[in-house]
């Protein structure tokens, strides 16, 4: 359920019996302040406006014809129009009781049915070893996808890996010419190991011996021309470098698989067809040699329009040719409602200009939704971007392997008394955790800063912060009983009685669960629930200090009621947590 969209709704429906336009809406929002209310209604005074009439007045007719009684017990004007409601103690204690609750917390809360979405997250290059780069978009790729999935959606994962180019041919070269000096021995997979030494020694290679040039240029033109021997050093290659990235994947916890690897050499056959389906609709035209599409949508200050260019002088086609030929797939074979795609900002230019190519072309379906969510930079402590103390890229292996030292030098200051074995678990939960959660929960649109104290603080918005509440509602109830009593599920001991103002608070957040996801899904901004989860633990811990569980004198029917939003708390917690990706543990 989402308080928010039903109070929505509902006054939406009673503007348009006043008779205003359907473009009106209430513009339901949680109110700013308690005297306020819980929640307000803003769009009166927008729809008073359409009515040519006095919104005040507008507002006395609405509230004449609105019947919130079942869930209000308040519902007033303020101001110029606004309408504030305060929500019922009793239909919140209600809302939160199973099996009503549960309900809230599987299946998609929002209206509208499930879609069909394909999410293109993570899309490493293959030629080398993942580096920070590609951080924020498997993160944030991840969380968005899972929360789609938990409302029910259909999410397709497109992991557009770069396994493709001129790069390869020098890759192949290299690794040719290593297997001779083996004595034709062909395996090469320990040199594989190292991906980036690999890399930079071919690469130098290259620079510095125009024999190895040109023999990598040949590899370049076999590979495309489908080379039997060439393409096998090719396969282990890339099967080497998947196998870095899902080393990677199951480190941080991202969901992504092998079956969602979807490379852009998949779209290679396709690529002649989608340069000569826009040539017949008249999108193209030759620009020194080179395939453009010139459109006005990209026309720049001076006048001049930036070319979208789908096949160089020469024949060779671009990363453009390429994801047209993803989007007409995406479209008319995976027949997706949407398309979120998540790369850094600076690929802006480049999706709005395939979005607008592949409508104009009609590669994709009228109505589909084609989304480019997009992220700032990971900066240093410096404002500079993330860099090793030398200068260097840093590897993703290398980052979440401190992220679990660092954690595991905190938790034995902590806990010096737990096994090793056991405080190593930990720091990998927290670890991990406190890496993910510091991208999640800012904005992703802005960059930035990288900050290990910051992010491992047991303070805080973070992920330790929160893993702690979690850990610490469990220990209430290891308190409790041992076994933890098992809370009924119907009947009179299943009740939530929300009296005390902390407990309300703690409700109505909870029941705020579905508000979070739906706007993670909507927008893309995982960023939401991260502080919708923070609010949630700080609530429980100002509801914990006000509102004695387990003391002598609580009367049960009380103290049950209190477990009960302790356990509920901690479910959320724990689902929430999960659908970023993240762990919880019972203690730490
Ligand atoms: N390989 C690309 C990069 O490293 C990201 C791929 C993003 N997805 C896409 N369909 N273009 O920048």
């Amino acid at each position: 359920m989402n308080i928010r969209q039903l109070l929505d709704d509902r006054i939406t429906a009673a503007l348009h019996t006043l008779g205003a336009p359907e473009t009106v809406t209430a513009i339901v929002k949680p109110s700013a302040r308690p005297e306020f209310g819980d929640y307000q209604a803003n769009g009166i005074m927008a729809a008073a406006k359409q009515l040519k009439t006095n919104p005040r007045e507008l507002a006395t007719r609405l509230l004449a014809t609105l019947d919130l009684s079942d869930v209000a017990e308040k519902v007033e004007i303020a101001g110029p129009g606004f309408i504030n409601i305060h929500l019922k103690n009793g239909w919140l204690s209600e809302s939160l009781t199973p099996p009503l609750i549960r309900g809230g917390r599987e299946g998609f809360s929002s209206g509208g049915g499930a879609s069909t979405i394909v999410i293109d997250y993570s899309g490493p290059n293959l030629a080398k070893e993942m580096h920070v780069g590609h951080l924020r978009s498997t993160i944030i790729g991840d969380a968005v996808a899972r929360v789609l999935e938990f409302q029910g959606h259909k999410v397709i994962r497109q992991n557009h890996v770069g396994d493709w180019g001129t790069q390869f041919g020098m890759l192949i070269a290299h690794m040719v010419s290593i297997a001779e000096q083996n004595g034709g021995v062909s395996d090469v997979a320990p040199q594989l190991a190292d991906l980036e030494t690999f890399y930079r020694e071919a690469k130098k290679r290259f620079d510095d011996e125009p024999d190895f040039a040109n023999t990598a240029r040949d590899f370049v033109v076999k590979l495309q021309s489908g080379d039997a021997e060439c393409r096998a050093h090719w396969q282990q290659f890339i099967d080497i470098s998947l196998h870095h990235c899902e080393a990677v994947y199951e480190r941080l916890g991202v969901s992504l698989t092998r079956a969602d690897v979807k490379p852009e050499s998949a779209y290679n056959d396709d690529l002649a067809n989608v340069v000569s389906d826009l040539q017949a609709k008249g999108l193209l035209v030759e620009d020194q040699g080179a395939q453009c599409a010139f459109l006005d949508e990209f026309k720049n200050k001076d006048g001049s329009i930036t070319p979208i260019i789908v096949q160089k002088t020469g024949g060779g086609y671009l990363y453009a040719t390429t994801d047209l030929a993803a989007l007409r797939y995406r479209s008319s074979v995976l027949n997706v409602d949407r398309a979120l795609y998540f790369t850094d900002a600076r690929q802006a230019l480049h999706f709005q200009q395939v979005f607008t190519l592949a409508r104009k072309a009609g590669f994709v379906r009228d109505e589909i939704s084609l989304e480019h969510m997009p992220f700032g930079n990971m900066l240093g402590e410096d404002g500079k971007p993330f860099k090793t103390r030398t200068g260097g890229t840093v590897k993703l292996v290398d980052l979440l392997a401190e992220a679990e030292e660092r954690a595991f030098t905190l938790v034995t200051e902590k806990n010096p008394e737990l096994p090793e074995d056991e405080r190593r678990a930990i720091a990998h939960t927290v670890g991990i955790g406190a890496v993910k959660y510091a991208d999640l929960s800012k904005n992703r649109n802005s960059d930035y800063i990288f900050n290990w104290e910051t992010m491992l603080s047991f303070e805080g918005n973070t992920a330790p912060y929160l893993q702690y509440a979690y850990a610490r509602i469990k220990s209430i109830f290891r308190k409790a009983g041992n076994p933890s009593p098992t809370l009924p599920l119907s009947g009179a001991g299943a009740n939530i009685s929300v009296q005390e103002s902390a407990e309300r608070t703690l409700a109505m957040k909870l029941l705020q669960f579905a508000e979070a996801t739906d706007s993670v899904a909507k927008e893309g901004l995982p960023n939401h629930l991260c502080t919708y989860l923070y609010e949630l633990a700080g609530n429980f811990m100002s509801f914990y200090e006000a509102c004695p569980i387990l003391k002598d004198g609580v009367a049960e029917d009380v103290r049950n009621s209190r477990l009960r939003l302790a356990d509920l708390t901690a479910q959320t917690l724990q689902t929430g947590l999960g659908l970023l990706g993240i762990a919880v543990m019972e203690r730490m």
